[in-house]
């Protein structure tokens, strides 16, 4: 596969996807989001991969869309990038069969907290911000981050980020709860390729199932989600190598039994 404005590595059955258009601190164009919509869909279905990181080059992970492609736009063009851009990239990555995480390595703000926000759970470095500054150019999100930011940090936070356009610094976006953890700049890539080697080695059509399951959460139907994929874990391969493994007193190996 071929990217212009981003970086795509496998190491370790990890897909390490690295923004890469540091000069204009990873800001999201149309090229770059397509990139990104098309680097999910090789997550997908490339069979060595098992789980992905988002991660930026330089001193930002997204410093937000490109404001250099706004001038121009009209209303229809706003709500088009804003409906676009949601389907191809931040419904995507929220919906990804996959684990897919972010490494907050720096500026994560405007569209770049909500693509941080889009993924199953962050990683931050003690150098990454998060705000969501639209107001200050007459806007508001427009990649899900009123939703998905009251979601994760309640009402009352997500008002006074939105309202105020504060810069939180990593503890502060690890009280909160945007983040799980913080690391060192040195160590935030190995961190979490530590988590996801545990994950890794879990059954992946139950994470599949508790990823799904997890996005209903804000659903009427969340309850009914989580029976109803439950139910359909009973009789599958890995389901029985999982309790198998458990009444024989040994590992599971998931990976045999998808075979
Ligand atoms: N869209 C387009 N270009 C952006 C950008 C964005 N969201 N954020 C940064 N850039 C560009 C700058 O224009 C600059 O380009 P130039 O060198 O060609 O002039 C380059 O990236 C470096 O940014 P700069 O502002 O010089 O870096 P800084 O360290 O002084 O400031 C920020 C960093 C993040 C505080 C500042 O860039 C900023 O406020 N960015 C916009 C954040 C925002 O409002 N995001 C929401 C968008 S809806």
């Amino acid at each position: 596969m071929t990217f212009v404005n981003i970086l795509f590595e496998i190491e370790e059955n990890i897909a390490i996807i690295t923004i890469n258009r540091p000069d204009k601190l990873n800001a999201l164009n149309a090229g770059t989001i397509n990139d990104l919509s098309a680097a999910i869909d090789e997550v997908e279905s490339n069979e060595e991969i098992l789980s992905a990181i988002l991660t930026g080059a330089g001193k930002a992970f997204v410093a937000g869309a490109d404001i250099s492609e706004f001038p121009s736009m009209d209303a229809k063009d706003g709500e088009h990038l804003s409906r676009h851009g949601q389907e191809i990239l931040f419904n995507k990555v929220e919906n990804c069969s996959k684990p897919f995480v972010a490494a907050v390595n720096g500026f994560a703000l405007g569209g770049g907290c909500e693509l941080a926000m889009a993924c199953h759970f962050r990683v931050a470095s003690e150098k990454a911000k998060f705000g969501q500054p639209e107001v200050n150019l007459g806007l508001i999100p427009g990649y899900g981050g009123t939703q998905r930011l009251t979601t994760l940090v309640g009402k009352g936070r997500a008002m006074e980020l939105c309202m105020t356009a504060h810069i939180a610094d990593a503890k502060e976006a690890e009280n909160i709860g945007l983040v799980n953890h913080v690391t060192t700049v040195e160590s935030l890539l190995e961190h979490t390729k530590n988590i996801l080697g545990i994950i890794n080695k879990k059954s992946p059509m139950a994470l599949a199932k508790t990823i799904k399951c997890i996005n209903a959460s804000n659903s009427p139907e969340g309850f009914n989600t989580e029976i109803e994929e439950f139910g359909s874990c009973f009789g599958t391969p890995e389901m029985k190598e999982g309790v198998s493994a458990f009444l024989e007193k040994r590992k599971a190996d998931f990976k045999g039994a998808k075979a």
